[in-house]
């Protein structure tokens, strides 16, 4: 270890970090001056003139919040109660609610980040199972509370499969309070999502095994519908006496920046479920003290009424078969990217190297992120046939 002198002050200590890779794709492309650039880099969904719009059902909602609302005063740990009562059968459909606990969270980000230090809490030298690759931010959430991470093959990016028989083979070596990390759907960054035999198999695996799953839920409604991309984790979350799901509705509603997600705890006792909910808010008490209230204050709002909510559904399905429409129109001009088609989602995985990847980048003016992981949202018809056109010539000149 490096002994300081009184003299170097308290930062000179500290390692140097790495500049977050997929984020510094947004000032590259900013500085590029190519007028036919193209964005794939970050997650966020655009429309087929490139614009990511403030969805109508929340410019709607934040005028009635912005006529309506008389103080700005605390709200406690939990944040919006009605946010909470208001997603719940959105996320989980006709359960009960009384076995479920909510707490609004900054961003699916938090929520996930109280799942790992009260996974940590729990249960001193737990393990969580993720499969790889994963959202890059995935493993350094967990590292940071001290959870071992224990990786398996999720994705062969080049025949564009699930590795389920891997998957299945790393979680029979799970031992009964370990932790498992599931997409619910539109996996990121691979957009291959599990089948409904396979969420089964892993529900019995999980209830066999004693397993905690903590489901991450970023995308719904953006697959294959709000209903169809809950339904294969609500049967892990009925085969697990004790369960955590974090939510974002910062894509769903396309409300990024302001950041509005939720934890929820799911428990088959209402002692243990109280023993999560006390820890859950000493924990959110300590990383925030209490959420931010105006993005989960707008989602309520459109929620509660009845016009904003088929508005918004509306909306959602407009993003969703946009996606939809991108999927099948570079499937249809490369072969190569047919497998897009049976994806779901935003995202992704090509089989490109570092090396490709910035060939895109130099030579086609195509950004992406250096895994070969594509938002499709950043395309448009005009630009799908310029990606296909780039993407053939990178492969090519790859065995050229
Ligand atoms: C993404 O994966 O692009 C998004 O989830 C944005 C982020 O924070 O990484």
């Amino acid at each position: 270890m490096t002994r300081l002198s009184t003299h170097d002050g308290a930062f000179a200590g500290l390692q140097p970090q790495a500049p977050d890779a997929l984020l510094s794709l947004i000032g590259l492309y900013r500085a590029d001056a190519r007028a036919d650039k193209i964005d794939l880099g970050v997650g966020v969904y655009r429309d087929a003139e490139g614009h990511t719009p403030v969805l109508a059902a929340v410019k709607a909602a934040e005028a009635i919040l912005l006529r309506d609302q008389q103080s700005k005063s605390y709200l406690g740990p939990e944040g919006d109660l009605g946010f909470l009562d208001r997603l719940k059968p959105i996320v989980f459909g006709p359960r009960d609610a009384v076995d479920i606990f909510g707490v609004q969270t900054p961003g699916g980000t938090g929520a996930l980040r109280l799942a790992s230090e009260l996974i940590a809490a729990a249960r001193p030298g737990a393990r969580i199972f993720m499969g790889t690759p994963t959202w890059p931010n995935h493993p350094q959430i967990f590292e940071i509370s001290g959870l071992e991470i224990v990786s398996y093959r999720y994705f062969d990016s080049q025949t564009q499969a699930v590795r389920f028989d891997e998957m299945m083979s790393a979680l029979a070596t799970a031992r009964p309070g370990d932790a498992i990390l599931l997409q619910a759907c539109c996996h990121n960054p691979t957009g291959a999502d599990l089948d409904a035999g396979q969420w089964g198999q892993i529900a019995d695996l999980i209830a066999a095994r004693g397993l905690t799953p903590l489901i991450d839920l970023a995308y719904q409604g953006l697959g294959l519908g709000l209903e169809s991309d809950a339904a294969g984790m609500r049967r892990v979350l009925d085969a697990a006496p004790d369960a955590l799901l974090a939510y974002s509705c910062d894509k769903n509603f396309g409300l990024y920046r302001e950041r509005v997600g939720a934890l929820f705890a799911v428990s088959d006792s209402s002692a243990r479920l109280e023993l999560a909910a006390s820890n859950i808010k000493a924990l959110a008490r300590a990383n925030w003290s209490m959420p931010p209230d105006h993005g989960g204050a707008v989602v309520r709002i459109v929620l509660e009424d009845d016009a904003l909510t088929r508005m918004w559904r509306d909306e959602l399905e407009t993003m969703r078969s946009r996606i939809v429409e991108v999927r099948k129109a570079l499937a249809a001009a490369e072969p190569r990217l047919s497998a897009l088609a049976q994806q779901h989602g935003m995202f992704a995985r090509l089989p490109l190297n570092p090396a490709q990847v910035a060939q895109m980048r130099d030579r086609h003016a195509v950004y992406m992120a250096g895994s070969g992981r594509i938002n499709l949202a950043g395309l448009t018809p005009a630009t799908v046939p310029l990606f296909a056109t780039a993407y053939a010539a990178c492969l090519q000149e790859e065995f050229a």
